[in-house]
């Protein structure tokens, strides 16, 4: 195993705006998207971060299940303290155990806008026998984005300028006509290429086609899944695809639509605003020259297609092969968790007052989490500093207030009366060392509906069953499949739906549990599960060393 070592100057750059001839100010680590890191599993990634940007800012390494340090883990006060203006931090961390296309962004109020680039863990084994598929004959990585031409809109949720493919817009967008506006993927005829699709866009899921293309899915959230085919994609914010992809020689257009974002920018089928890029076979520019022919489009689905969606996530199922991860099937915690849009009152006033109005908010069990602002929360458990709950509280409920009819938009109004406002909280769930968890994240209409794609820091897990309406026990968990389900660190919450997933919370550390659709976290869209190794344990090792040197080195607490 080798050492991957980097250094991100965080800093302000001057980047082209987009179809304007000016240039925006951004924050950025070299450009948009930022460096990549190529590693291979059991490498040790170190990452000097120098902030020379004006922004307090942090690094996470989304899907990284950060074994041993989970000080590296990067979302700002929950596991560290931001890295200030003028200061820099080293993030040192192993990437063993997990293999595939993961990323990394900003997770310091909205700068992952434009701070964040692909990490990738290649097999330890070099060759073509250490992937689970027929090794492709070439790669390429897709980072889809957002843009906006002015920062400041970003904090105010508005919607974003264009969506992009590795950090451009494309040729078509309304009127941008720059050749090098389009991200080009060159390949060659007869082959076959690993398509690595990120969605790191701050607020819209994706569906993603390439004209004329058929794809083999092989793996999502760096977990093989069984070989799926399909000539369409749908990609929530957080996760990851991976794909082989094959067509007879030309010019074709890879694009991106939104799939159900209430953006008036919202492309439905192919049109000026659909975000493309450009995939050309060799030799085939000079034909298309000759020919002035433009590239093949492809017919996208429409942006309220909830039925691709629904049948791309359900037919992902993990690669039966030997070593994977089983799905544990007796359960020792579980909860009832909703997600969903709603208000509260804003802590400047006094709710008392009839001037004191509700603010949108979004809330987990009805809490809406606040970040503490003095310490860490991991840096609060660690040093013991926790002792009044002044940075936080361990009592996050295992189910909401009140029962309801969570889906149903005009029944849940007498639910709304009893559940409004939400309570802003910085609460923790307590899990056992070792605990087998499992939690139904379901959706709610309390105010508007939206699919919120829900992402676990720490951890992969598996998605046992998701469906449409409110979940019942008694029928749904009959359903599971405990053989293979794939495994995620995130998964797209269907809209008026729920899905139920489970882990192993083998993992010590503070995990943020949180909606990937940054507007929605800004508004407290989060939870966080506090995993302890215990205190006893510690203790029983001093007197008994020889037996627990297995135990103690995973002590993290
Ligand atoms: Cu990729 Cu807490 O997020």
């Amino acid at each position: 195993a080798a050492t991957v070592e980097r250094t991100f100057n965080v800093a302000t750059l001057s980047w082209p705006r987009i179809c304007q001839p000016e240039n925006i100010s951004i924050t950025a680590v070299d450009g948009v998207p930022g460096p990549f890191i190529d590693a291979h599993e059991g490498d040790t990634v170190v990452v000097h971060v120098i902030n020379d940007s004006p922004n307090n800012v942090t690094v996470h390494w989304h899907g990284v299940f950060q074994r041993r340090t989970p000080w590296a883990d990067g979302p700002s006060m929950v596991t560290q303290c931001p890295i200030r203006p003028g200061s820099r931090y080293t993030y040192r961390f192993n990437v063993t155990g997990q293999e595939g296309t993961l990323w990394w962004h900003a997770h310091s109020s909205f700068l992952r806008a434009t701070v964040y680039g692909a990490l990738v863990i290649r097999p330890r084994q070099r060759g073509a026998a250490a992937y689970p598929f027929a090794m492709p004959d070439g790669e390429h990585v897709v980072l889809l984005g957002e843009w906006w031409n002015n920062a400041t809109s970003i904090s105010s949720n508005a919607n974003a300028d264009a969506y992009t493919i590795n950090g451009k817009p494309g040729d078509l967008y309304a009127g941008e006509t720059s050749a090098n506006r389009s991200a080009k993927f060159e390949v060659t005829g007869n082959s076959t290429y690993l398509l690595r699709i990120i969605n790191a866009a701050l607020n819209t899921a994706f569906f993603f086609k390439v004209a004329g293309h058929n794809f083999t899915v092989v793996a999502a959230d760096a977990s093989y899944t069984s070989p799926y085919r399909t000539d369409v994609i749908v990609i929530a914010p957080g996760q990851t695809v991976d794909m082989a992809a094959d067509a007879s020689p030309g010019r074709y257009y890879m694009a991106i639509s939104s799939y159900q974002s209430a953006s008036p920018l919202s492309p439905v089928g192919f049109n000026g605003n659909t975000t493309t890029a450009v995939v050309e076979y060799a030799g085939a520019a000079a034909s298309a020259g000759k020919h002035s022919q433009a590239p093949a489009r492809p017919a996208m689905p429409f942006a309220t297609s909830t039925r691709t969606a629904n049948r791309f996530y359900t037919n992902l199922k993990a690669l039966l092969r030997p070593g994977r991860r089983t799905v544990p099937l007796d359960v020792d915690t579980s909860m009832f968790v909703t997600v969903g849009l709603g208000l509260r009152y804003p802590s400047s006033c006094d709710p008392k007052l009839p001037s004191c109005k509700p603010i949108p908010m979004a809330t987990m069990n009805n809490q809406s989490f606040v970040l503490p602002t003095t310490m860490s929360m991991l840096n609060a458990r660690y040093y013991e500093k926790n002792t009044q709950g002044n940075v936080y509280t361990s009592d996050f409920p295992d189910k909401p207030p009140v029962a309801f009819d969570y889906t149903n938009e005009t029944r849940t109004q007498v639910a709304a009366a009893l559940l409004f406002p939400g309570r802003p909280a910085t609460k923790t769930k307590v899990l056992r060392y070792n605990a087998t968890v499992e939690v139904v994240l379901q959706n709610t209409a309390l105010v508007g509906r939206e699919s919120h794609p829900m992402h676990l820091h720490g951890y992969n897990f598996f998605v046992l069953k998701q469906g449409f309406g409110n979940y019942d026990a008694a029928r749904d968990s009959k359903r599971f499949n405990l053989v293979d389900p794939q495994e995620r660190n995130t998964v797209a919450v269907p809209t008026g739906g729920w899905a139920v997933i489970r882990f192993v919370a083998d993992n010590p550390g503070m995990w943020f549990m949180h909606c990937h659709i940054d507007s929605h976290l800004a508004i407290g869209l989060a939870m966080v599960f506090e995993v302890r190794t215990g205190r006893l344990r510690t203790r029983r090792c001093r007197r008994r060393r020889r037996t627990c040197r297995g135990a103690e080195a995973v002590q993290v607490t």
